[in-house]
């Protein structure tokens, strides 16, 4: 079906994103690629933000993601613009998308568990203020089961309150199931697409828009509660598998079994699959944890205690994970890590990006800087000002120790920018992210050059052993156990 065969009012020309965080820049940049009719204007309240998404550089765009910085150049200035005017973005535009944070509260009724809503809230009462006509509002970001009857309220009151019978509103749920690091060949082949809603012209004028590169068949209607529903379901069943997956690699270091073996083995059952099933130091990122959260809570609030534990233990297992980790890394140095440097190789959350939000690193470097550990960190992607502020300036050094603690007590970090500087004078080394660089490390001679009786803890099984030849340095693998 092309646009003409629709009734006027869901004719779109005008798109207005509002965030331009990791959800909206590259979700609408793909969509401006493939749809040139398209006029497309991503919205920030973030001036800094905006100012980097029009960076002349495009290695400067304020997200690292690979292929981005081409789509953002096929397109900005023709029919992709980044601006600070979200009221007049929202005025021209037939469509808009709420891609806002969501963050989890940390005050009040629901704090730590339930989704903050608040920005997704003061997005709606501007669409209400600022819409001209007939608008199409999507929900991107991920958002608890029936938010959308909260913005299709606060739309409709703040119209009534302006008597104004000129505006109308659709209201659709369509999640985003990117994953950063891929995000661009996410959205370009995606495996659906999902749109809820109750209004059909408008689910088929945002399913028209997605067939211009993509397949019908792929692109499933769903009413708006289990779209919503369907977005944390399927981000809590791949942070179960990690789960499940980490909690098997405890249970391999203790009797000699191999969690590669087993992961290998279970994957190639069809009914299984071979994916998420990577033991690690715990899932990280913007999603899992919240939206899990987000579940145990309004399942609890359905007065369904046993789904809201059975979903809990996810995070129970994975908070394990990582204090596990941390454990194992001091029992192994004697117990005593005190004023001993360790290298920490890899910040952010996983591979591919600059993104931190959640990492393990976080809480394991949090841990060991307890212990007064002197930790040199390297991350490819994780700016030095990114990790001060995740550790909270407390423990940092970047200024060369004019910090609070004084240097012979340990319990500071500095950022290095070579890999090799992580290994001298170190009692160890860690591998949190699964960086390609950490994959062909030249062990044989950075290891020389640390402190006997040395240790490398893998996280991430990045170490192929046949590679590693090392007699400097001993080895523990996640889900494997001590090696040499
Ligand atoms: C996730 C979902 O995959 C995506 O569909 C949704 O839109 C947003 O949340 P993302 O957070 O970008 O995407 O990363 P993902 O690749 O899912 O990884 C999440 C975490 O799980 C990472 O910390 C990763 O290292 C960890 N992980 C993943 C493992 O430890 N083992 C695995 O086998 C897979
Ligand atoms: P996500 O990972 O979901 O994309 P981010 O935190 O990366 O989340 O991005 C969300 C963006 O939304 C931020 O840049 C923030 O400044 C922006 N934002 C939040 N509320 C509003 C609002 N009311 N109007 C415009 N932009 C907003």
């Amino acid at each position: 079906m092309v646009q003409g065969d629709y009734p006027k009012r869901f004719m779109i020309k005008n798109i207005c994103c509002i965030g331009a965080g990791y959800v909206g820049g590259p979700t609408m940049s793909v969509i401006a690629d493939r749809c040139p009719h398209l006029n497309i204007n991503v919205v920030d309240l973030n001036k800094k933000r905006i100012e980097a998404w029009n960076s002349k550089d495009l290695n400067k765009l304020p997200i690292f993601e690979p292929g981005l910085d081409e789509v953002v150049g096929n397109t900005r200035g023709k029919n992709l613009f980044f601006s600070t005017n979200v009221g007049e973005s929202i005025k021209k535009a037939d469509m808009v998308f709420i891609s806002v944070n969501t963050p989890t509260k940390s005050r009040g009724i629901g704090s730590g568990e339930a989704s903050d809503l608040s920005w997704v809230e003061s997005c709606a009462r501007d669409v209400a203020k600022y819409a001209e006509g007939h608008t199409i509002v999507i929900e991107k970001s991920t958002l608890p089961v029936k938010t959308a009857a909260t913005i299709k309220s606060i739309l409709n009151s703040v119209k009534n309150s302006f008597k104004d019978t000129e505006k109308s509103f659709a209201v659709l749920s369509n999640p985003e199931f990117l994953a950063e690091g891929t995000a661009i060949s996410d959205l370009k082949n995606p495996d659906r697409v999902l749109i809820g809603g109750e209004d059909h012209d408008a689910i088929e004028a945002l399913a028209n828009i997605y067939k211009s590169w993509i397949v019908d068949e792929k692109i499933i209607r769903t009413n708006l509660w289990s779209s919503e529903l369907s977005k944390l379901a399927a981000n809590a069943f791949l942070a179960q598998r990690v789960s499940s997956i980490n909690s098997l690699s405890a249970f391999c270091e203790e009797t000699g079994a191999n969690i590669y073996e087993v992961s290998k083995a279970i994957g190639l059952d069809n009914r299984i699959g071979d994916k998420f099933l990577k033991a690690g130091p715990g899932f990280g990122g913007s999603c899992f944890k919240k939206d899990i959260l987000n579940l145990v809570y309004l399942s609890r609030s359905l007065g369904l205690d046993e789904v809201a534990d059975y979903w809990e233990s996810v995070l129970q297992i994975n908070n394990w994970q990582q204090k596990r980790i941390y454990k194992k890394i001091v029992s192994t140095l004697f117990g005593n890590i005190s004023n001993k440097q360790i290298g920490i190789l890899g910040f952010a959350f996983k591979s591919n990006t600059n993104d931190f939000r959640e990492s393990p690193a976080i809480s394991i470097c949090r841990d060991l800087l307890e212990e007064r550990a002197i930790l040199k960190i390297h991350d490819p992607k994780v700016e030095a000002k990114d990790i001060e502020k995740a550790l909270e300036n407390e423990f940092s050094d970047i200024d060369n120790c004019n910090n609070k603690k004084s240097r012979d007590q340990g319990g500071y970090f500095v950022v290095e920018k070579e890999i090799e500087k992580t290994f001298y004078n170190s009692h160890a080394v860690v591998i949190l992210t699964e960086w390609e660089e950490y994959k062909i490390i030249d062990w044989e001679n950075f290891t020389k050059n640390m402190i006997a009786p040395s240790w490398i803890f893998d996280t991430r099984n990045v170490i192929d052993e046949s590679d590693f030849k090392s007699n400097n340095c001993n080895i523990w693998k996640i889900g494997n156990g001590i090696k040499n």
